[in-house]
């Protein structure tokens, strides 16, 4: 029977490290990280995560800002405000959630942001560097998988990683940062004939294909650590994974919950990645 991995305390861990760091900025430079939000339209599910990451910023001593534009805001309108909060000083982070309007130009959006600014990591100068394994903002969630991982205290060197997924949020750079570790790593996704072998070879698997409970626990390597970053609503309402975890939990060694698991994380890390990013200002400053 797998241990949980505890997504929720870790996570919390994270922020209290972070508060702590955060408190030896201020003391340090005299002011502290500041966040900017920009929320385009009204998604109702966008308006909780960035409510969310609101709550993170004030438990944690970050300074947030919430920029909350209408649903017919113009492309114009929204680069005007990415430029402008790019050249000012007390903003280190600039998260523009996703998705926007379909009127909207998403990649022009990312692209206008100060890759030095870009605490989502998806700014094509931010992806470049962790595929030439540079140091640079990473995305949340990759990262917060990498955290739960080490957690474990697996050694990730020479495991066989299997990834399921390739979006750009987080299959592809969870890929590349398992690959950065050691791992031999396989990236399955939709066309990926068979799944089921690819799978039960994994002694680390991150399951982030967007389809719930796909992974059927039963192919699941025994004693393996298994990553779960699907969050599907079933018709009955249950929240359940990518992974079919009753069935897993019965095989792997370790394995996350939904809801519970990487969730918490994405918003941690976010955190996290303000912090570094107001230290990467200040290098440049220099
Ligand atoms: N929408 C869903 N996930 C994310 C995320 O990680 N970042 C942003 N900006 N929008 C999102």
């Amino acid at each position: 029977m797998a241990q949980i991995i505890d997504g929720t305390a870790a996570a919390r861990a994270v922020r209290a490290a972070v508060q702590r760091e955060v408190e030896g900025f201020q003391r340090e430079f005299g002011s502290v990280p500041g966040l900017a939000t920009v929320l385009v339209g009204d998604n109702a599910a966008s308006a909780t995560y960035v409510r969310s990451k609101h709550k993170a910023c004030a438990e944690v001593g970050i300074a947030s800002h919430g920029h909350e534009l209408p649903a017919h805001t113009t492309q114009e309108e929204l680069l005007h405000l990415v430029h402008a909060l790019n050249q000012q000083p007390h903003i280190s982070g600039i998260l523009v959630q996703l998705p926007l309007p379909a009127h909207l130009d998403t990649d022009a959006v990312i692209d206008a942001i100060d890759p030095d600014k870009d605490v989502d990591g998806l700014h094509p100068i931010n992806q470049a560097r962790l595929f030439a394994g540079r140091e640079g903002l990473r995305p949340c969630t990759p990262l917060g998988i990498m955290h739960l991982i080490d957690h474990t205290g697996i050694e990730i060197k020479g495991a066989r990683a299997v990834v399921t997924g390739r979006s750009i949020l987080v299959g592809k750079p969870v890929a590349f940062m398992l690959l950065e570790r050691h791992a031999t790593l396989t990236i399955c996704h939709s066309r990926t004939r068979d799944l089921a072998e690819e799978v039960g070879r994994a002694d680390i698997l991150v399951a982030a294909i967007g389809h719930a409970e796909m992974i059927r626990g039963a192919w699941v390597r025994p004693g393996s650590v298994v990553i779960d970053v699907g969050i599907n609503r079933l018709p009955d309402k249950r929240l359940v994974g990518d992974v079919e975890f009753a069935a897993a939990r019965e095989r792997a060694g370790f394995i996350t919950p939904v809801p519970g698991g990487v969730g918490p994380m994405t918003v941690a890390m976010l955190m996290q990645n303000t912090l570094t990013a107001a230290r990467r200002q200040l290098h440049r400053a220099r």
